[in-house]
């Protein structure tokens, strides 16, 4: 056995002995409280008495599983089957990308610039739906379009639309071509958070995420890095409506690129806007 007795408190020393070379204190902290929240259903206050809460035999399994996945880096929100995004609580695996807090300051941006009014949205490359699921919560009264070109994370989206009792539409929709997806021209806001990672960044990245998150979600050919952001903005000038906004999460490292972009295709308001690291990391144009 791993733990030397049955007490949920001894989790933590257990995972930080085994753990601590590749994970921060606060990151394993969170993984064991999520992940005793899922098991035990504890809530955060019960938390503080994990000396008298007592693990089955099966809890203790449960947990030296999760321990060897994590050791051989599979990400927690994947074993553990739930990533949380903008407040909701989503349905996470290997279907689709796992919902980054940048994605949220994106959100949170949409939100604060639509305070009012009834608004159609589509989400391009929606994975999981966490742009989109996040946006209905928020705002009810908008219709909101999850479109993605993988049936996998189209199924993902759709799962988490009804689990949470969210009504999206979900599609298939290619954003290298948005002018084949009709309703694009009904949507006065487009969001997208793209593929943009060049494929030569890939030695620079981690071993969970290269190993266990779609290739498809995250890359683009080193040759041609903005493939789709030009592709959305062409697509925009064909099929915004005039005074639409597009919304786009970007590589920190071509803000500028794809800001010059928008400002050549003559879109008003360009603006790019750092994230909480201080990172170029969301764009926004007004057709
Ligand atoms: C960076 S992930 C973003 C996922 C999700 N929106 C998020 O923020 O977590 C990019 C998404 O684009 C999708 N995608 C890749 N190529 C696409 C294409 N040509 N058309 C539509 N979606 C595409 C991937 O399947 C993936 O879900």
């Amino acid at each position: 056995m791993f733990l030397s007795t049955n007490r949920a408190s001894e989790l933590f020393p257990a995972f930080q002995k085994e753990l601590g070379e590749s994970f921060n204190e606060r990151e394993i902290r969170l993984m064991i409280r999520l992940a005793l929240e899922k098991r035990l259903g504890l809530e955060r206050g019960q938390l503080l008495f994990l000396n008298e809460c007592r693990l089955s035999e099966s809890d203790i399994n449960f947990f030296e599983n999760l321990l060897g996945r994590l050791q051989k880096g599979e990400p927690y929100q994947y074993i553990l089957g739930e990533a949380h995004f903008y407040g909701l609580t989503l349905s996470s695996d290997q279907r689709a990308l796992i919902p980054r807090p940048e994605t949220e300051e994106l959100v949170a941006w949409i939100l604060e610039e639509q305070k009012e009014g009834k608004h159609t949205l589509i989400d391009w490359g929606t994975g999981s739906g966490c742009i989109a699921l996040a946006i209905k919560a928020e705002r009810p009264e908008w219709k909101v379009y999850a479109a993605d070109l993988s049936e996998e994370s189209l199924e993902l989206a759709a799962h988490n639309g009804s689990k949470l009792d969210l009504d999206i539409q979900v599609l298939k929709a290619d954003i290298l071509n948005p002018d084949q997806t009709e309703v694009a021209s009904s949507c006065d806001i487009w969001v997208s958070n793209p593929p943009y990672i060049p494929l030569k960044d890939r030695e620079h990245m981690n071993s969970n995420v290269l190993d266990y998150e779609p290739s498809m979600a995250l890359f683009v050919p080193d040759e041609d890095p903005l493939k789709y952001y030009r592709n959305l903005a062409e697509g925009a000038v064909k099929m915004l409506p005039d005074t639409g906004k597009i919304y786009l999460e970007v590589h920190e490292e071509y803000g500028a690129e794809v800001e010059q972009l928008f400002l050549s295709l003559k879109f008003r308001e360009v603006s790019l806007r750092q994230d909480l690291q201080g990172k170029n990391r969301m764009l926004r144009a007004v057709k």
